[in-house]
């Protein structure tokens, strides 16, 4: 499937795809610069409420194609331990420090935020981006779900740990997995 920007008139397709998840795709359209595509209300909560926070990605949201708002984004490094060291360390302490709060399904965001300013191990400006995130989201759905993969953690020109994806609505998730389900119901039946 090939969509187009309206402003720009970027085809973004498989050609210049370089990431998809549950809820976004990813394309490549400039030297350092990307624009995703999603349903994912944490990425409106981000771009709306969160910027200039250090750790938040970078946003503008830019038009809506069929169902999805479009972003454009710095395009970010991978995290790799070996590339970024300290970010990793800090990739490693939030996972620590959420430890017991990473649940499928959570509904606490005190909680979270408590355990995040009460750890001696993050930096100030980690704690300010990940409360500031948490307490956005807060506006957004009363049940969010942690996803504190690496894969959900990237890495800026400056080697700063960037969040580009920690956190989502609980109620998104339970929507997109229902569709995924129909469509393969439906693609079973026509076949
Ligand atoms: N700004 C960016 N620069 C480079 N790659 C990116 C950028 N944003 C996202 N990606 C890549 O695209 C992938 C999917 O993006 P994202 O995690 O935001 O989508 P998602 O649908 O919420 O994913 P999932 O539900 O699988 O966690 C990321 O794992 C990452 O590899
Ligand atoms: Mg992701």
């Amino acid at each position: 499937m090939s969509y187009w920007t309206k402003e720009d008139h970027i085809k973004l397709d498989k050609h210049n795809m370089i990431g998809k998840g549950l809820f976004s795709k990813v394309f490549k359209v400039s030297e350092n610069e990307v624009v995703i595509l999603t349903n994912d209300n944490a990425k409106e909560c981000m771009s709306c409420f969160c910027q200039g926070y250090k750790h938040i990605p970078r946003m503008e949201r830019i038009e809506d194609i069929g169902e999805f708002q479009a972003y454009k984004m710095p395009l970010y490094n991978k995290l790799t331990k070996k590339n970024f060291p300290k970010a990793w360390k800090e990739y490693v302490e939030i996972n620590k420090a959420l430890k017991y709060l990473r649940l499928e399904k959570w509904t606490c965001f005190a909680a979270c935020i408590k355990a995040i300013q009460d750890n001696e191990n993050l930096s100030e400006s980690l704690k300010e981006s990940l409360s500031g995130l948490f307490d956005m989201m807060a506006s957004y759905t009363d049940e969010i779900f942690l996803d504190l993969a690496k894969r959900n953690f990237m890495v800026d020109h400056e080697g700063i740990l960037i969040l580009t994806d920690i956190v989502g609505s609980s109620h998104e998730l339970e929507k997109q997995w229902s569709q995924r389900i129909k469509n393969k119901k439906a693609s079973r039946f026509s076949m």
